[in-house]
């Protein structure tokens, strides 16, 4: 796989480069054009910094969010490229359009060390279409842009998309120094994970987190569970839930995994219920085993941050995906950040998987250097534990 390096070794002044990044970023719910979290965009600066100080013609990529393959003001990364470009110091050039005549004016009248970032491009339904043709035509116009192609889009790199798959079928490609970290890190977690391996796993759905699941249950010491997909296993053992999140098609899949897990998958104790959805909300306390019928869970409760921190930490390496509750309001927010602190303090690895639960460590002001890695990609990391083959770093490795 060649790398961001062997291009800048190959020399790129006046050459044009597309760089894939995913600029992927929250925004505030109640403030919908002021990005949350700007973590994606710092992760990819000494990429488009490299490349710009060697003099290349930087035309950028991303998609925002999951609009539906036309153009949808909400998903714009107009914004992105204000915040990019006061990250980077100087000015980046903003195309209306992905491909069409605004984007191929800008790129063709880029000068030596400028940056271009292009709209959203899933604004085409070419990036994300099953359809090899259709996304190979998206692709051809993509190359176009450009005779070189940087993948620094870790968070993306599971997509078979047309700009993480098909574009570098296409020009010369070079693996950026995030997208190379990443896959380091996670190797390395994968194939000599030192003992204890303690994995701790959040988020909303049993069913997104399965198959994660069952690839590494037969390598942790201890699976913590918390997050809305907690309740499901609550279920599983015979609790009542009340209106929190529950996947009913999955209790018996559930009950399966902790048999099967003999007593290494350890449950919250006690969750903190509210009334409704809701900031605001009423909110108690209560046993795992004691959901009142009307109420929902909202977090973790302060005995089972005690619990799972008492097994995070022993670990030697951990792993982490997913928020224990919904740490966006301010009452939901102890869980996660309980089980973060109990993170930042063992004498060991620490992997931070995702987009939520790096966003959740930022936004809580926890110290990001506490951990061993950050991860940029939540999907990507995910996929990679599963063992499964990642469309992205495939097409890098492709010669
Ligand atoms: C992410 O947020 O996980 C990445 O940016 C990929 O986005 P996607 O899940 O919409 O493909
Ligand atoms: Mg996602």
């Amino acid at each position: 796989m060649k790398t961001l390096d062997d291009l800048l070794g190959e020399g790129v002044s006046g050459r044009r480069v597309l760089v894939r990044a995913d600029l992927n970023v929250p925004f505030e719910k109640s403030n919908p054009g002021t990005i949350s979290d700007d973590g994606r965009i710092r992760a990819v600066l000494p990429t488009l910094v490299a490349l710009r100080d060697a003099g290349a013609r930087v035309v950028v990529c991303s998609h925002l969010g999951r609009p539906k393959g036309a153009p949808d003001p909400k998903f714009t990364l107009a914004p992105v490229a204000a915040r990019l470009g006061e990250l980077l110091g100087s000015a980046v050039v903003f195309a209306s359009d992905t491909v069409g005549a605004d984007a191929q004016g800008k790129a063709a009248a880029l000068t030596d060390g400028q940056v271009l970032l292009l709209e959203n491009l899933r604004f085409n339904a070419g990036e994300t279409s099953k359809d090899d043709a259709e996304r190979g035509a998206f692709a051809d116009q993509l190359a176009a842009f450009a005779d070189a192609y940087v993948d620094d889009a870790f968070g993306a790199v599971h997509r078979k998309h047309a700009s993480v798959y098909d574009v570098p079928a296409r020009l010369p490609h070079y693996a950026g120094g995030l997208v190379l970290r990443e896959v380091e890190v996670l190797k390395k977690v994968t194939e000599s994970p030192e003992q204890p391996y303690v994995v701790v796993l959040g988020g909303s759905k049993v069913s997104d987190k399965l198959a994660v699941i069952q690839a590494l249950l037969p390598k942790v010491d201890k699976l913590l569970v918390g997050g809305g997909m907690c309740f499901t296993f609550l279920k599983a053992q015979g609790h009542e839930v009340g209106k929190s999140l529950l996947e009913e098609d999955m209790v018996q899949t559930c009950a399966d995994l902790l048999e099967q897990a003999q007593g290494r998958i350890v449950l919250p104790v006690d969750v903190v219920a509210a009334t409704e959805f809701s900031a605001d909300a009423d909110h108690v306390t209560v046993p795992a085993s004691q959901i009142p019928a009307d109420r929902l869970g909202l977090d973790i409760g302060p005995e089972s941050v005690a619990l799972f921190a008492d097994a995070i930490g022993g670990a030697k390496t951990l792993f982490w995906n997913g928020p224990m509750g919904v740490f966006e309001l301010a009452p939901f927010a102890p869980g996660t950040r309980g089980v973060a602190e109990a993170i930042t303090k063992i004498d060991g690895f620490s992997v931070v998987g995702g987009g939520d639960s790096a966003a959740a460590v930022r936004t809580l002001g926890l110290d990001e250097t506490a951990f061993g890695h950050i991860s940029t990609g939540g999907g990507a990391s995910l996929e990679y534990l599963e063992g499964k083959t990642l469309p992205g770093v495939a097409a890098l490795e492709a010669s």
